[in-house]
């Protein structure tokens, strides 16, 4: 029946996800998940979920999460929508404020997914390219025909690498259309851009609490933006995007942040660690304000590396950018799981 599906999803090849074993034994540091357990909060609150039973349709405002996070951010409960992973909430946006033929810029390399999303929608996908040391060129803030929308994730992804507020502020002003920053690791930079979408009328920002809240398997984020924007947004999502039990767990994890805080030194320490010691077995690391690293090699070629550790027990992500080049992204896991990555790659090299 693919003969009745729209011509340009037949020529899509669709965004592949990191590998997700089902079953042996990994390490996994393919997929930037936190290695630790989430708050135990949240088995407590999908716990008395289940208690008072499924039987009923879930708030479709996710107005606990929603008020939590208001308060958390200072904002009025009107600024956030709850998605189903921020990856939902890119979606969202991209459906709202994209028509076919429209043109999507995004920075490469960076998330795939961006590409996909505009390929679906029938849009164009404006690559602008990062420079060597991660900074973006002025073509990134240049007016273009039929620019709807801008995707920055920050910190980016593979690299780890942050934009600095006030280079973001800069862009969003010189940019004719709304800038959607994905801050799906922000929880591990040192700065953030929640302040700009107060400051500025075309700025939105999507968060997860997949990486730092350890809630990859809920699937739970949130967008911050202008209430006039999320009202139309909440047209075009699903009625019940977020389940309950999502819901009420997201909620308890946002309210435990000693949680959130002693983590997130945690994986901080560690992806120092790591990265002072990939550079000292020859690897070239750009400096992370995420939960992974960026790791390439002037001399030695990485697949092989990748498969090495792979045939150990060992995942992390191999990604080749065509035209950029490959290079290693390993997410920070718990020390001994980082020490066993670092003694194999020693072993391999
Ligand atoms: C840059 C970036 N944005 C968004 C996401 C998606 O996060 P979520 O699990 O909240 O959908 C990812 C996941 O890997 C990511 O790397």
């Amino acid at each position: 029946m693919s003969r009745f599906v729209r011509p340009h999803i037949l020529r899509m090849e669709g965004y592949v996800p990191g590998e997700q074993p089902q079953g042996g034994k990994f390490i996994k540091l393919n997929t930037n998940e936190n290695p630790y357990p989430p708050s135990a909060a949240v088995a407590r609150a999908v716990q008395a979920v289940l208690e008072r039973g499924l039987q009923r349709y879930p708030d479709p405002l996710a107005t606990a999460f929603r008020q939590r996070a208001a308060d958390l951010l200072g904002l009025h409960p009107d600024w956030i929508l709850c998605g189903n992973g921020s990856d939902e909430l890119l979606t969202i946006v991209t459906r709202a404020l994209l028509a076919e033929g429209d043109r999507l810029r995004l920075p490469y390399p960076s998330y795939i997914l961006y590409h996909t999303l505009a390929e679906i929608q029938g849009a164009a996908a404006e690559e602008v390219w990062f420079a060597a040391d991660w900074s973006l060129p002025p073509a990134f803030a240049a007016a273009a025909e039929r620019l709807k929308l801008v995707f920055l994730p920050n910190p980016n992804s593979p690299s780890g690498t942050v934009l600095p507020p006030e280079s973001v502020l800069e862009l969003a002003r010189a940019l004719p259309c709304p800038l959607v920053l994905d801050e799906a690791y922000v929880d591990f930079a040192s700065s953030n851009c929640l302040e700009l979408v107060r400051e500025c009328d075309n700025v939105v920002v999507t968060r997860s609490l997949s990486k730092s809240y350890a809630l990859a398997g809920l699937r739970f984020g949130y967008l911050i933006a202008r209430p006039d924007l999320v009202h139309e947004l909440i047209k075009v999502k699903d009625s019940y995007n977020c389940d309950a039990l999502s819901i009420a767990a997201a909620t308890a994890a946002l309210d435990d942040q000693a949680w959130l805080a002693r983590t997130r030194a945690a994986i901080i320490a560690t992806r120092e660690r790591m990265a002072a010691e990939l550079r000292r077995l020859g690897f070239e690391v750009a400096e992370s304000q995420a939960n992974f690293v960026w790791a390439t090699h002037a001399t030695r070629p990485v697949q092989p590396l990748y498969e090495g550790l792979k045939a150990q027990g060992v995942l992390v992500r191999y990604m080749n950018y065509p035209g950029w080049g490959d290079g290693l992204r390993i997410s920070v896991g718990t020390d001994s799981q980082v020490d066993t990555c670092l003694g194999l790659l020693r072993d391999l090299l």
